[in-house]
């Protein structure tokens, strides 16, 4: 097995470190290399309006994700997927969370041109890592090398202490999860899942009424709920909003890991082709 890329993966919240490739040729889908004038105009606006809180380098802060390995940027073949999330930013998923203490993305409204300089800069910038990597391994680096963990242990582990067995199968949902995500995601997707099923909340008006429903909007400005087919929006600093998370369990494991743990699990989860 030929490897193109490979990644020193670094999780900063638990503060682990796993060597893991990406084999195969190239998995993202870049018409062509950034080119470097391009790159040249996107840097400054990197550098202003994203770097506080991606880095400037795109390897991420406490305050945004590493974009180096989201494959919103890399298997975005003509950049609209990057484009939307930068206009419309991200509203904060967790509760009570807002633009005002870092858990979300503000909006950037820039023109085509400047858009497309920008993501220049970003292809570049991941692309610069990948050649890069302080550690990362040589290309042709045997993937049995890269997977340290001992799948075993990781499947002990997933059906004992991890208790992953209470919500998740190997054969049910999980089945050809390996398949499903080039190996640096599978990581970052099972420590910290997307979810895939809309949000509730409960919201306590003033009066203490209490309205619950799928919660649509949650940012510093306003609340909506969709409750009994209608539409419903407050001024979030007028309500409570306690939001019912599905990955909740998730983010409760992250702290329990140990280093050993995430090497097994991810030795496990590559099991299931
Ligand atoms: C105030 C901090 C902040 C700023 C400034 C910011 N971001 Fe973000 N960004 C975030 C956070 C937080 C997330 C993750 C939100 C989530 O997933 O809940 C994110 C997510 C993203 C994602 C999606 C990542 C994925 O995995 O899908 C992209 C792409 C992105 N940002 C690009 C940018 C660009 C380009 C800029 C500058 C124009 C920028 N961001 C400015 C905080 C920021
Ligand atoms: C209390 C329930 C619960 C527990 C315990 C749990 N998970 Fe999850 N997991 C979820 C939910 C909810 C999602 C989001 C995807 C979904 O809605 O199916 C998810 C997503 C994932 C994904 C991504 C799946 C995909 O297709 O993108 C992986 C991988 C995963 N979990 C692995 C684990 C592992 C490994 C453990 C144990 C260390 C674990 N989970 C423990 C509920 C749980």
């Amino acid at each position: 097995m030929k490897i193109r890329l490979a990644v020193q993966l670094c999780i900063g919240v638990v503060g682990l470190a796993a060597p893991l490739a990406a084999q195969g040729s190239r998995w993202w889908s870049w018409p062509a290399d950034p080119d470097p004038q391009a790159v040249e105009r996107g840097r400054p606006e990197f550098v202003r309006s994203c770097g506080r809180c991606h880095a400037d380098n795109l390897t991420g802060t406490a305050k945004g994700p590493n974009l180096i390995r989201t494959a919103r940027l890399r298997k975005d073949a003509d950049g609209t997927a990057v484009a939307a999330v930068v206009r419309a930013g991200i509203p904060a998923r967790t509760a009570g969370g807002s633009a005002a203490d870092g858990k979300a993305m503000p909006s950037f409204q820039l023109a085509d041109e400047a858009m497309s300089d920008l993501i220049a800069y970003m292809r570049w910038a991941v692309q610069k890592y990948d050649r890069v990597s302080p550690g990362a391994p040589p290309d042709d680096y045997p993937v049995e090398r890269l997977l340290t963990g001992n799948a075993a242990a990781g499947k002990a582990f997933f059906n004992g202490a991890g208790g992953c067995n209470a919500c998740h199968s190997p054969t049910g949902d999980l089945a050809g999860i390996a398949k499903k995500y080039p190996p640096v995601f599978l990581q970052a997707r099972f420590l910290m899942p997307r979810p895939t099923k809309p949000r509730t909340a409960d919201v306590t008006l003033p009066s203490g009424e209490k309205v619950s429903g799928e919660l649509k909007v949650l940012n510093t400005y306003d609340v909506t709920l969709v409750s009994g087919g209608k539409t419903l929006t407050w001024p979030a600093e007028q309500v409570k909003v306690d939001v019912h998370d599905p990955l909740a369990p998730h983010r409760a494991l992250l702290p329990k890991y140990k280093d050993d743990d995430v090497h097994n699990m991810f030795a496990y989860l590559w099991t299931l082709q």
